[in-house]
């Protein structure tokens, strides 16, 4: 039967004709998916007006029920294919319509993302690591939590050392062990007795990392901070040796015509000890505010390893000697760029941080 021939059926039944002509309309006047769906549920919906009509023919004489049957479900069938054919439609219009509003401009400038840069800190560690590995060290790493036997005693430091007390440093509380042996190591020192108990000479190495001392943050002094630790043991190594890979070192670092000079000091674990100045790169010697006036800048401390210490690792001093020294890496970051407070580098202010 053509389609022509039951729609008019249907139109001639009064009921189901009117239902026809209503969702014909109603299919019309959809304007998009959401009316459509509309339009769905109220004739096919589970109380749609065609869904209730058909399940009421259960009730109409055997005849009735027959045809009102039969022209219910071809209605039904129209409908269904009506609603496909317009959701059809109204979905390539509305494709359309997206593809247009959502319209890229390639030919737009994009918007950059933001590079992250190296902190301050980590550059100025990779130069110095830089520097030395140039004059054949190698990289080497430590704990920082430590025990008192690497930070300390191995270390050639007295029970007695200041250095040694609560206020100075942060003991590490290990529940149970009643011990204070453990600790945040206060130099990265004690990664030497490491490296030495691990390997025999000869030995050249730097060891960058952190630090901690219970300090009062301030302009020159935070509570963590970082060092780069050199050791180097061979046999017949000299105060001339040490001398001249600062003198490189501090010349790369802080620029070719600075000068080093190195002031007796005492360290535990080295003997001689120094402390070693870099003529100031500011005023260039002549003396100004950074330098206090002297023409020259503390940059780290040195010296010869104590054979004491040697005698901890197992190294004989008969045989090796060596050098040892100690740098803060916020104050050389603080002298070579000028920054005038320490707690700067941890302030994390991108202003300061995006100038590096
Ligand atoms: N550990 C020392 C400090 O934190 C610095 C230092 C001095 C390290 C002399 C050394 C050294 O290796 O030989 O103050």
């Amino acid at each position: 039967m053509a389609a022509k021939d039951f729609l008019d059926e249907i139109r001639a039944d009064p009921e189901l004709g009117g239902i026809y002509e209503e969702a014909r309309a109603a299919l019309e006047s959809a304007a998009d998916s959401e009316a459509l769906e509309g339009v769905r549920v109220a004739y096919l919906g589970r109380k749609g007006r065609l869904s209730v009509l058909l399940q009421g023919i259960k009730r109409l004489e055997p005849e009735e029920k027959r045809r009102v049957g039969r022209l219910g479900n071809l209605l039904k069938g129209w409908l269904e294919k009506a609603l496909a054919d317009k959701g059809g439609l109204l979905r390539i219009g509305e494709m359309e319509e997206a593809l247009r509003r959502e319209e890229v401009d390639i030919t737009l400038p994009g918007r950059a993302f933001p590079a992250g840069t190296r902190h301050l800190l980590s550059s100025i560690i990779e130069e110095i690591e830089d520097i030395f590995i140039g004059m054949g060290y190698r990289l080497v790493e430590g704990p920082e939590v430590e025990l008192d036997y690497y930070n300390f005693e191995a270390l050639n430091t007295p029970a007695w050392h200041p250095s040694k007390s609560l206020s100075d440093t942060f003991y590490v509380d290990v529940p149970g062990s009643g011990s204070d042996d453990v600790l945040l190591r206060t130099q990265t020192s004690p990664v030497q007795v490491r490296v030495m108990e691990a390997t025999p000479p000869p030995l050249y190495v730097i060891a960058p990392g952190k630090a901690y001392r219970r300090d009062v943050p301030d302009a020159t002094h935070s509570p963590m901070f970082h060092q780069v630790e050199g050791l180097a043991v061979d046999e017949g190594i000299t105060l001339g040796d040490l001398k001249g890979t600062l003198e490189h070192f501090t010349r790369r670092m802080f620029g070719e015509e600075r000068d080093v000079r190195f002031r007796p000091h005492f360290f535990p674990f080295t003997e001689p000890s120094a402390e070693v100045d870099v003529s100031c790169n500011i005023c260039g010697g002549s003396g100004c505010r950074v330098c206090k006036g002297t023409g020259w800048l503390e940059i780290l401390g040195a010296g010869m390893v104590d054979p004491n210490v040697f005698g901890y690792v197992g190294y004989d001093p008969e045989e090796v000697s060596g050098f040892a020294f100690g740098m803060g890496v916020e104050r050389i970051a603080l002298l070579k760029y000028g920054v005038p407070d320490i707690r700067y580098f941890f302030d994390n202010d991108l202003r300061l941080l995006r100038q590096y």
